[in-house]
């Protein structure tokens, strides 16, 4: 059934999804990459880590997730007794659909002396077969608790990995996927930006081609970032991530300029995340009054996905020492 048939006419769509959300006992998420309306209406917005984090803690009988499905899975994952809503069960992940289980698992088998480091943007089933995985703002802490001569696949965002690798002078095998929204910012046209606005900084998330990154005075996760805008001194900053959290910038600093790194065409519009894009306000409302579309996971496969998460919790907070890591680790997959 189309979602707005079953929307009652005059539905006002804000006061009923905070009515539901009393009623329900339910915590509504979102990732910065949501539209404006969602992020407003949250209880909590943030980046994979934190989002992450809150789920796991929330005394919420419902979480009602507005990002993308591995996220949603994740909430499930470390969650399992809470109901955990999506409001577009289609919102998937570019980096997620470039690492089919199967295929990720005969490159493990085929590199037995390696661990598996995998970003959150996967499956639950390339979780399962995973040992840690990282999010942009846990990924360099956590790589260095690896001790140096541990050999590493790194996936599925070769990006991130390549980052990584770069930044630690880490030699990691990289899972050939992108992200395909942080992969179509331009060069050129970002050039011709920053030409156009000298000494305005540039902040890019690590998903990004090195070419962009090249031209990154930070590198960060969406918080990271997020963060970096309400204390850089200037008064212009370019933001070489998906458009949507600019909101969050200009509610905090709305004296300072934030522009969107361009695309090819060198309109910003193809960097809008087209996964979160079909999470809408009708289709929040819709998952907190029916509570479907609903995550479920098969116990076991939740299991095994939730220990490499765990251990990212774990290490996130660098509550792991080197001496922890080669026994544990190794045992994952
Ligand atoms: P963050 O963890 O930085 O929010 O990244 C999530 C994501 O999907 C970026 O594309
Ligand atoms: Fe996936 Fe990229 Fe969208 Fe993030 S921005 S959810 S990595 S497709």
């Amino acid at each position: 059934m189309n979602i707005e048939t079953k929307l009652p006419a005059g539905t006002d769509l804000i006061e009923e999804i905070k009515r539901l959300r009393t009623e329900r006992k339910a915590v509504i998420l979102a990732h910065y990459y949501q539209t404006p309306d969602i992020q407003d209406i949250a209880d909590f917005v943030g980046d994979s880590l934190e989002l992450s984090k809150k789920a796991a803690a929330t005394d919420a009988e419902v979480i009602a997730f507005c990002g993308v499905k591995f996220m949603a899975d994740t909430a499930k994952i470390l969650s399992p007794e809470k109901i955990v809503v999506l409001p577009d069960m289609e919102a998937g992940c570019s980096l997620e659909d470039s690492c089919p289980p199967e295929k990720f698992k005969a490159f493990r088998e085929a590199h037995p002396d390696h661990i598996a480091l995998t970003y959150i943007n996967c499956s639950t089933e390339v979780k399962a077969l995973s040992d840690v995985i990282v999010t942009s703002s846990s990924a360099e802490t956590i790589l260095q608790q690896i001790p140096l001569d541990q050999k590493i696949i790194f996936g599925p965002d070769r990006h991130l990995g390549g980052y990584l690798a770069r930044k630690f002078n880490r030699d990691m095998l990289l899972w050939p996927g992108v992200c395909i929204v942080h992969e179509a910012f331009s060069e050129t046209e970002l050039m011709k930006l920053k030409a156009q606005h000298p000494g305005a900084p540039v902040a890019a998330h690590p998903e990004c081609p090195p070419a962009i990154i090249d031209h990154a005075d930070y590198v960060g996760s969406t918080s990271g970032i997020l963060n970096f805008a309400k204390t850089f001194p200037g008064d212009t900053l370019i933001v070489a991530t998906e458009p949507h959290i600019i909101h969050q910038m200009e509610k905090a600093l709305p004296g300072k300029q934030f522009i969107g790194a361009p695309g090819a065409d060198g309109n910003c519009n193809c960097n809008i995340c087209p996964y979160m894009a079909l999470n809408t306000m009708e289709k929040l409302y819709v998952a907190l009054r029916d509570l479907e579309p609903r995550i479920e996971i098969e116990e076991g496969l939740r299991l095994a996905a939730k220990k490499s998460l765990d251990r990212m919790l774990e290490m996130a907070s660098g509550a792991v020492g080197q001496g922890d890591l080669g026994g544990a680790v190794m045992t994952g997959a």
